[in-house]
């Protein structure tokens, strides 16, 4: 990609056209990408090699028969969710009690995921959680869903690799994290809670769709971060199946445009997880600024309303997000008029034109539509390596903001799956799997019990 492209725009329509090139990927990009992304996966399995990590979690599917009460700790990044369930077998559970927290408060009177804060006063904060939706004497196990690569040794033990998703809090990288946990309730005199498993969050979507579907072997994160699992049917150095969990966020075979660049470089870890900085919702508004406030660099976006970037509210970092893209791309108003008030409200631009305010629309939908499109080349790499002429039916269960809420995100992954695979495409199913992490830490405890008796 020639990075004088944008400089070489002489309007706001030479400059979509260029984004367009940079953004769009093809019906064979997406093949050629679910290629390399096949071949990684292989080399990451048997050779411990390349992008993927491919991470044992010690777990295969649920029976369906796994019964009982088990506490749940949902701790993604940006909240950490504590959450009560009943198993009650064939797919049906109740949600008896939950809370959830965010591990940065808004007003700024705390902030458990910075370099200020320890992983004690971050699993202690977790701890308090857990203590005020518990009954002293009540004995509870419970399954942790970690949502960060962890290099597992056991069901219930797994030292953190390294934080993604921007997240610094210190000396809990190295760390056996529910050893974290367990000091963190002890501290409290919280010796009736005891962890029994952990899992990644893709691990527990995917327990929470094949506790009632047979067919479910994919799980996925479509939300804050990316990453995705699936069921390998030979693992090395075992007889049976096991979810791996890929880490495929960090995937990084792909070509990189100039906005991947400066996004990439500016994060707290340059060079690691190039795929979900191009596609997961922490990273698409932030790359989405980076080309709003290059257009207006450059004199073709809001030339004459912005005498100059630096005092424009967009110069702050990651101050758009997903939301916002969700926003701009939902104005459906025949003079996007709610798009023109939003501009006001926020940017405090109150005369944009038609014009700009379609460029942002398009920007946006650029965005969320390469991202939808690199998720589905991984899957389309999965799906390859488990069953190369997609003779048996599949289920990817996915979770996440995205997927959920996303205008057009869930819709763009079925269509490019279907492009793809044509007259195969109805043998996968894509189906939204919500609160798979809190319900599939619930079954990972469940299958933890089965162990032990
Ligand atoms: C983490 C994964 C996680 C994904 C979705 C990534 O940043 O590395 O472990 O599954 O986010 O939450």
């Amino acid at each position: 990609m020639e990075q004088k492209g944008l400089s070489e725009a002489s309007d706001l329509t030479s400059a979509v056209h260029y984004l367009n090139k940079c953004f769009t990927l093809s019906t064979s990009d997406l093949v050629q990408i679910s290629k390399e992304f096949q071949r990684a996966m292989t080399e990451g399995l048997f050779e411990n090699k390349g992008p993927l990590k491919m991470l044992p979690s010690f777990l295969t599917t649920p029976t369906g028969k796994e019964k009982g009460q088990f506490l749940s700790v949902d701790f993604g990044g940006t909240n950490v969710r504590v959450l009560l369930l009943e198993l009650h077998g064939c797919g049906k559970l109740t949600l008896k009690r939950w809370k959830s927290m965010p591990l940065r408060d808004r007003n700024g009177s705390y902030d458990y995921v910075s370099e200020k804060a320890t992983g004690a006063e971050l699993f202690d904060f977790i701890a308090s959680q857990i203590e005020n939706l518990i009954i002293a004497d009540e004995v509870y196990s419970l399954g942790h869903t970690f949502s960060f690569p962890t290099r597992q040794t056991n069901i219930n033990k797994a030292e953190l690799i390294n934080w993604t998703k921007e997240i610094k809090t210190r000396s809990v990288e190295g760390r056996d994290i529910n050893g974290l946990l367990t000091e963190a309730l002890h501290k409290r005199g919280l010796h009736n809670v005891k962890p029994v498993a952990i899992i990644n969050d893709t691990v527990g979507t995917l327990l929470a769709a094949a506790y009632c579907d047979p067919y479910a072997d994919i799980g996925s994160i479509c939300g804050t971060g990316h990453n995705s699992c699936y069921i390998e049917p030979n693992p090395p150095n075992s007889y049976h199946s096991q979810i791996i969990n890929m880490e495929s966020g960090n995937f990084d075979r792909l070509s990189f445009n100039i906005y991947d660049d400066m996004l990439d470089r500016a994060s707290a870890k340059p060079g690691k997880q190039r795929l979900e900085k191009m596609v997961a919702g922490h990273y698409i508004g932030e790359l989405m600024r980076l080309i709003i406030c290059d257009l207006i660099e450059k004199k073709l976006l809001f030339p004459d309303k912005i005498a100059s970037i630096s005092d424009f509210s967009l110069r702050k970092p990651y101050c758009l997000n997903a939301k916002d893209i969700s926003f701009i791309m939902n104005d459906n108003t025949p003079n996007l008029t709610k798009l023109h008030s939003w501009v006001a409200k926020n940017w405090g631009i109150k005369d944009s034109s038609y014009k700009e305010l379609s460029t942002l629309k398009s920007i946006a939908s650029l965005v969320m539509k390469r991202s939808s499109r690199l998720v589905v080349s991984s899957y389309l790499g999965v799906l390859h390596h488990i069953d190369s002429s997609l003779s048996r039916k599949h289920t990817i269960a996915i979770d996440g903001s995205l997927y959920e809420k996303m205008p057009g995100y869930a819709n763009s992954i079925r269509s490019a799956l279907d492009e793809v695979l044509g007259g195969k495409a109805n043998q996968v199913s894509l189906k939204l799997t919500k609160d798979g992490s809190g319900q599939g830490a619930a079954i990972a405890a469940a299958i933890a019990g089965t162990f032990v008796k």
